[in-house]
């Protein structure tokens, strides 16, 4: 069960001097219960792959499933698939709208159907999940939030949707610390629930603390997919997808390149952080 991009191919503004290729063979599935990070450099199609997976852009070449069914071809599909996934924008003011942050976030659940009490219970529900207390918040223009509390108002927006799949675009990249904590405490209880989640980051603390699985994009195509481990120590693949390592996989080769007595890579930033520390401390005595 879940989604499956299938040799997807997209390019933006096709038959134009203008055209740009953005996605080249895509695969890349996306099942319940499981957080894939997303990593690629700016402009290497993140955005694009994912309004692909939410069936708000239509590939090009290629397919698009949904449990194995396939939803890019009719209308219909494409409905099913939009039911069935959350997305979150990279900016959240492009989501929100409505004069209140209330109205906003029980915009989706009305337009299915929800009313009365089964509708603010909903909304209630999903502004507590990402830490907005609904007697402060409810009745507030979210234009008048911060960029953080925004980020919050709009994916509480999209969990007021119960997506079995959520989509998620650089979400933390606003939040200062604890705003990142609540948001990895919430990322692994709706994975808990069973719900598959993709998120693009950058922050290797996250993929750490997410990641079951990394997908690496560059130039329209995934370069590599693997454990969060391995792509965090294959310097070649990074430097090629022009990403930058882990704080402490870069500390290894610089201490190495200093004289220090390391060796040249480690298979997590975990091990080489204790590397470091060891080299260190017996450099001491
Ligand atoms: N609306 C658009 N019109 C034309 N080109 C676009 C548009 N959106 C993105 N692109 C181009 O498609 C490529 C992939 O963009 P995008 O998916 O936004 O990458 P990322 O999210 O990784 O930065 C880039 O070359 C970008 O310039
Ligand atoms: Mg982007």
């Amino acid at each position: 069960m879940g989604i499956t991009l299938d040799g997807v191919g997209f390019t933006y503004l096709p038959g134009t001097p203008m055209a740009r290729a953005a996605l080249d063979g895509v695969d890349l599935s996306l099942a319940e219960g499981e957080t894939v990070c997303l990593m690629g450099a700016s402009g290497s199609g993140k955005t694009t792959l994912l309004g692909i997976a939410a069936g708000m852009l239509a590939p090009a070449r290629g397919r698009v499933l949904l449990d194995g069914h396939r939803v890019d071809d009719s209308p219909s599909g494409v409905r099913r698939l939009r039911r069935a996934v959350g997305i979150l924008f990279q900016s959240p003011q492009r989501q929100l709208f409505a004069e209140t942050v209330e109205k906003d976030v029980g915009f989706g659940p009305r337009n299915r159907g929800l009313r009365g009490r089964a509708l603010s219970q909903r909304v209630r529900e999903a502004m507590g999940m990402v830490g907005l207390d609904a007697d402060t918040y409810s009745m507030r223009s979210p234009f008048t939030l911060s960029d953080g509390e925004m980020r919050r108002a709009a994916l509480a927006g999209v969990l007021a949707m119960k997506p079995r799949f959520l989509l998620l675009d650089e979400p933390s990249s606003g939040l200062d610390a604890p705003g990142r904590r609540l948001f990895h405490g919430l990322v692994a209880e709706l994975k808990r629930e069973g719900i598959g989640i993709l998120v693009v980051t950058h922050d290797w603390e996250e993929v750490e603390a997410l990641a079951d699985r990394v997908e690496i994009i560059a130039g329209g195509r995934i370069v590599n997919a693997g454990d969060p481990g391995s792509a965090a120590a294959n310097a070649r693949l990074l430097s090629q997808a022009g990403l930058i390592p882990p704080p402490a996989m870069r500390l290894l080769d610089l201490l190495r390149e200093r004289g220090l007595d390391l060796p040249a890579r480690a298979t997590s930033p975990r091990e080489a952080a204790a590397l470091i520390a060891r080299a260190l401390g017996g450099g001491e005595r």
